[in-house]
């Protein structure tokens, strides 16, 4: 039976197409601002352009946002293209009676508010095509450029699709947290398979390991081996503008499926809802204890203040920050199910082990050598005799022992590891921003009441929470 794709996308469209109004509106604020920044940057010998969606019209009206690029001469030495790309940035901001903050990307540059409309101005480098950049910003010329020759007009919607599509999923995005599908991405996928029907169709076909070759520059043959060289990334999306490097490196083999997911759900049976962001509710406490019954594992949440850092920084750190709690319990023979990590990246982070061993008996059994093995066996009792709880003693031919267990909880051993001073936390591996934090506090909750508590004051929390029980299928 043929399905009905078209109807739902016009309706999707009428949502998600800026209005005639705003567009004339971004685009006269757009060009006062080119103008005034290319005035300013004429005096430092730099020129401006716009980049970014809005050039290519597949914005999203609910971002409401264009980007400015200040192109320096690259005989600029970084300090320097740093400070006046930032001084620049909040000038133009002030003329314009805006507000502005300092955000971070390779540089720093100013993301500014006029009305509700924001305005991202971003410093980079002028290379030359084929030269070696000095950092990942002066592509972003490159790509306009590339964009303006290979997207038709005609596509604009198909990337709006495209890009509501993935950001509805979660999966919109190159940021730390979201490891998705960059707007620049949605733009060449688009470029490469057509109409936003056609990605679809060929996304759910899509393998991890993947090649996608818009310009051919590879042969089948190579793609063997840049699959070996690029290890560990499920999406391979040659940059046409850099042969080198992979424009989808930041997609997670999550995101990847995810989209592959949604994509056959779409296919299968057409929906408008699936363009739109699922609304989950908190768990509740009912819930929260009826789980906990039902799974017969222990929650452990390691709860601090979140360090003032940039998103890109907070979500990693607290990623491997979670590794090394695993490890550290696992050196104890308490051993994590599952875990996830949390951050409203505000006043909140956390991470959440969920316990398949946090209980263990009070002695603990050392099996030593076979009794034949002389050195091996003296060396053993002199360790244990007088200091075990029973033994040593034989099973089958080896020497064994029973000693004191030194913690008898996942959370004592927690407790004892976490308690320490900032160089004694980064010694033990545990990421440098997040080790100042939990010197200075940290807790460890697990009784349903005091999740409850927090759940109460941070929604997104309890919602997080009950996405961790009720963890969605990828297939
Ligand atoms: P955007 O994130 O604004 O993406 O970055 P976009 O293509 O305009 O898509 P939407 O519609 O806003 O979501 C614009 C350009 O700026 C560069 C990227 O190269 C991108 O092409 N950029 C921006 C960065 O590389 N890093 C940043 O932190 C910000
Ligand atoms: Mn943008
Ligand atoms: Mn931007």
């Amino acid at each position: 039976m043929p399905k009905n794709y078209d109807k739902v996308l016009k309706e999707v469209l009428k949502m998600i197409r800026p209005s005639k109004e705003q567009s004339e509106r971004l685009k006269n604020l757009s060009k006062k601002v080119l103008d005034i920044t290319n005035k300013e940057a004429k005096k430092v010998n730099a020129e401006a352009i716009i980049a970014g969606s809005l050039t290519r019209d597949t914005w999203l009206p609910d971002k409401n946002e264009f980007d400015i690029f200040i192109i320096f001469p690259k005989t600029l030495p970084v300090e320097k293209l740093e400070e006046w790309g930032l001084k620049l940035g909040k000038a133009i901001i002030k003329k314009l009676k805006g507000k502005w903050k300092i955000e971070y990307a390779q540089h720093p540059y100013v993301r500014g508010m006029v009305g509700n409309t924001q305005i991202d101005i971003v410093p980079c480098y002028k290379m030359e095509p084929g030269e070696k950049i000095k950092s990942a910003v002066d592509r972003t010329p490159f790509h306009v450029e590339y964009l303006d020759n290979h997207l038709s007009k005609e596509l604009s919607d198909d990337v709006r699709l495209l890009k509501q599509f993935c950001n509805a999923n979660k999966v919109y995005g190159a940021d730390a947290k979201t490891e998705g599908f960059s707007g620049y991405v949605c733009e060449l996928l688009v470029i490469k398979y057509g109409k936003f029907i056609d990605v679809l169709k060929n996304v759910t076909k899509w393998k991890p390991g993947d090649v996608i070759d818009i310009e051919n520059y590879y042969t089948e043959k190579d793609h063997q081996k840049l699959r070996k060289q690029l290890k560990g990334q499920v999406l391979i999306l040659i940059d046409p503008t850099d042969k080198m490097r992979n424009a989808a490196a930041a997609v997670s083999a999550e995101s990847f499926f995810k989209l592959k997911k949604v994509t056959s759900e779409f296919l299968t049976k057409p929906s408008k809802e699936l363009f739109f962001e699922k609304k989950f509710e908190p768990i509740t406490e009912h819930e929260l204890i009826l789980t906990q019954i039902r799974r017969r594992t222990e929650l452990l949440l390691v709860t601090f203040k979140p360090p003032k850092v940039v998103p890109d920084i907070l979500w990693p750190q607290l990623r491997r920050f979670a590794e090394r709690l695993e490890g550290i319990l696992k050196e104890y023979e308490f051993d994590v199910l599952r875990k996830d990590v949390y951050t409203n990246e505000k006043d909140l982070a956390l991470v959440l082990l969920e316990m398949q061993v946090s209980k263990l008996p009070s002695v603990d059994k050392r099996i030593g050598p076979i009794v034949f093995d002389l050195d091996d066996s003296e060396r053993f009792i002199k360790k244990y005799k007088g200091h075990s709880v029973a033994g040593p003693f034989i099973e089958k031919n080896f020497w064994c022992v029973e000693v004191k267990r030194k913690f008898v909880t996942a959370r004592e051993k927690l407790l004892d590891s976490l308690n320490e001073k900032e160089d004694i936390l980064k010694e033990k591996g545990i990421p440098n921003y997040i080790a100042e934090q939990i010197a200075k506090k940290f807790d460890i909750i697990s009784e349903s009441d005091k999740i409850m508590k927090l759940v109460k004051k941070d929604n997104d929390f309890g919602v997080f929470m009950r996405k961790y029980f009720e963890k969605e299928s990828l297939v």
